[in-house]
């Protein structure tokens, strides 16, 4: 989710929050927006980069003591001038940036279309506007209350921040879930996602706690809670520099994202996952669930790491949904001139969204009449507008080119997409469907469980680092991660890295085990442990250094092997979204201890859109 600046005090409120906006560019996004008070209110906003939105306003009288600004990461609507923040109230006094996802917007907006509200945009945000405005002109109070009535009704994460042409000396914000820091001057109060806009003005900040509204005027600041009692802020010094800012504390994007991972999957089963009441909801999929069902085939088409996540998806889809599943380099199948045609599903898995192998592979399959599915994490990206239907995952930006916090959201949200498809044709039985939906929805604190591994990889990077090759070994769901795990630390090492199914070591890749050569072995307890454990004593047979990556509470191989990591047990067609975490702190630890630059590796690009 992306970025909010806003300023009130006595400098012009308008250069201070496009700098702002500048600082958060590091977060990615699709397209920018600002609001001022200057007869009356006024918004500009506009797709693409805040240079888009910067060129724009030179046309316009910019000057105002008060302005609200916003970054987008589109999640409802896709990126275009109507979608982006800020966004109007129908009665055009009140503009409101919004960083998070509103759930129950749908049910929200048709009520609200019922009261006769007129919507400009697609987005969840402008929803929550239009029911704080209504909420105000029905109880006739003032906007901080209605924003606490509107807030006890509203489902998901939020920051937002609001405007309003009647009080102009008065900024309205209001946080749960999504970060704000408001920083403290001398008559003068600025909010931003994160420091990195502040922290040139003033070191004092006060970090809104969940369910807190602020009330911010240039020389006062209230704070209260949603039951509308006041909270002394606690103001803190800012002991971190800028840079150190944008990487959220740590030293690369890359470790900011494999950190990151316990909320975006999170954030990616948000909505539509409920456990507790055994549902699964699947907008984006809903109109094609029963067409998936009689699918007589699915081709999974991808590059890279999302490749591996379809490698995983096959085994899941095939094992809950019994649809056979073919996974193919999306570069493959578009020069092989497949036999494809109505009847059979396509699903894209792309984290930019934008690849070209994976773009023209698709085109070509919907041109012969199949459905296309669009797994991607930017909202509006190209795969997603060419695709029939789909799911977002919804891991926010992701900046380092190795991807981890995408694949893992990806995982998350391909299983859904196999449970939605097995209820939908009754493959799977309520108590399996049950059992999996709770998996699921315990794999965010499993993640965060295998994060804390984190000094004892590095520990184990540090006695490989100067190897040559590696082999990773696994079988199963455990395969792709196998390959997924050589693939990140080839991308960030350049170490030769082998992904490999453990059983096939024999049929030739055994001759390369010696007691020089590494080789990471994902065996955690599933179905085929038993066959894995033999391959570890394969490779001991001939001296090789074995690195296990073992379910906690395993004491048949740690004896074997000559590093353990432990895992948090898991079902097996989950366990790849928890073995992972591991195998990324493995690379990059290898690669920051090589002295190499981990976000940008030699030779990459974040998004392959050349074939
Ligand atoms: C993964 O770490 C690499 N950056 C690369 O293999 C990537 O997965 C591949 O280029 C596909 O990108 P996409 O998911 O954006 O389509
Ligand atoms: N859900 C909102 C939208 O799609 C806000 C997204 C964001 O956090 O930038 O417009």
């Amino acid at each position: 989710m992306c970025g909010i600046v806003a300023y009130i005090g006595q400098r012009e409120a308008y250069p201070v929050v496009l700098k702002g906006l500048k600082r958060l560019e590091y977060r990615g996004y699709d397209s920018a927006g600002v609001a001022i008070i200057n007869n009356g209110l006024q918004v500009y906003k506009k797709k693409d980069k805040v240079a888009a939105l910067e060129e724009y306003a030179t046309s316009f009288d910019m000057r105002s003591p008060i302005a609200i600004g916003h970054t987008r990461w589109a999640t409802h609507g896709e990126p275009c001038d109507r979608n982006a923040h800020p966004h109007v109230s129908g009665d055009g006094k009140l503009a409101m940036v919004h960083n998070g996802i509103i759930e129950n917007y749908v049910q929200l907006k048709q009520e609200l279309i019922n009261q006769g509200h007129v919507f400009q945009s697609d987005t969840d945000t402008e929803v929550l506007l239009h029911f704080i405005e209504e909420i105000k002109k029905q109880n006739q109070c003032p906007l901080e209350e209605a924003l606490r009535i509107a807030l006890k009704r509203v489902v998901g994460a939020y920051v937002i921040v609001l405007i309003d042409a009647d009080n102009p000396d008065t900024l309205i914000a209001a946080r749960k879930g999504s970060p704000l820091v408001i920083g403290v001057g001398k008559g003068e109060h600025f909010l931003a996602s994160d420091a990195s806009p502040i922290v040139e003005y003033t070191k004092e900040v006060v970090y809104v706690n969940d369910y807190e509204i602020a009330i911010i005027k240039a020389d006062e600041l209230i704070l209260k809670n949603i039951s509308n009692e006041r909270q002394t802020p606690y103001i803190q010094k800012l002991d971190i520099e800028l840079a150190a800012i944008e990487k959220g504390g740590y030293d690369h994007f890359m470790l900011k994202e494999i950190f990151e991972q316990p909320q975006t999957i999170f954030d990616s089963l948000r909505g539509r996952l409920d456990a507790k009441k055994g549902t699964l909801t699947m907008g984006g999929i809903r109109e094609y669930a029963e067409m998936l069902s009689k699918a007589n085939r699915i081709i999974i088409v991808a590059c890279g790491t999302s490749w591996h996540a379809g490698l995983i998806a096959e085994y899941v889809i095939e094992e809950l949904c019994r649809i056979p599943v073919e996974v193919e380099y999306a570069s493959e199948f578009r020069y092989r001139n497949p036999v494809v045609g109505p009847g059979d599903v396509i699903i894209a898995v792309s984290q930019s969204g934008e690849t070209a192998d994976t773009l023209v592979a698709i085109e070509s399959a919907k041109e012969k009449g199949a459905i296309i599915l669009g797994i991607c994490n930017v909202v509006g990206s190209s795969i997603a507008r060419l695709s029939h239907a789909g799911a977002y995952t919804h891991a926010g930006p992701e900046i380092g080119v190795a991807s981890t916090k995408a694949f893992t959201a990806q995982l998350a949200v391909l299983c859904l997409v196999a449970l939605k498809i097995a209820s939908e044709k009754g493959s799977v039985s309520a108590q399996r469907f049950q059992h999996l939906l709770d998996e699921l929805e315990q794999t965010s604190d499993k993640v965060a469980t295998a994060l804390k591994l984190d000094d004892q990889v590095k520990a184990i990077a540090d006695k490989y680092k100067d190897a040559r090759d590696f082999l990773y070994l696994g079988r199963g769901y455990n395969f792709p991660v196998a390959l997924e795990g050589a693939l990140k630390l080839k991308e960030i090492s350049y170490i030769h890295a082998e992904g490999y199914p453990a059983a096939e070591m024999k049929h030739g890749p055994i001759a390369l085990v010696d007691e020089n050569l590494p080789v990471v072995i994902v065996a955690t307890k599933d179905s085929y442990y038993e066959k894995v454990v033999s391959n570890i004593q394969e490779i001991k047979a001939r001296k090789g250094k074995v690195i296990a990556i073992v379910t906690e509470g395993d004491q048949t191989i740690p004896p074997m092997a000559d590093d353990v990591i432990f895992v948090p047990s898991a079902d097996e067609i989950v366990a790849p979204i928890i073995s992972v975490i591991p195998l990324q702190l493995l690379a990059y630890h290898i690669g920051v201890l090589k002295g190499f630059d981990v976000d940008k590796p030699r030779n990459l690009a974040k998004s392959v859109t050349v074939e």
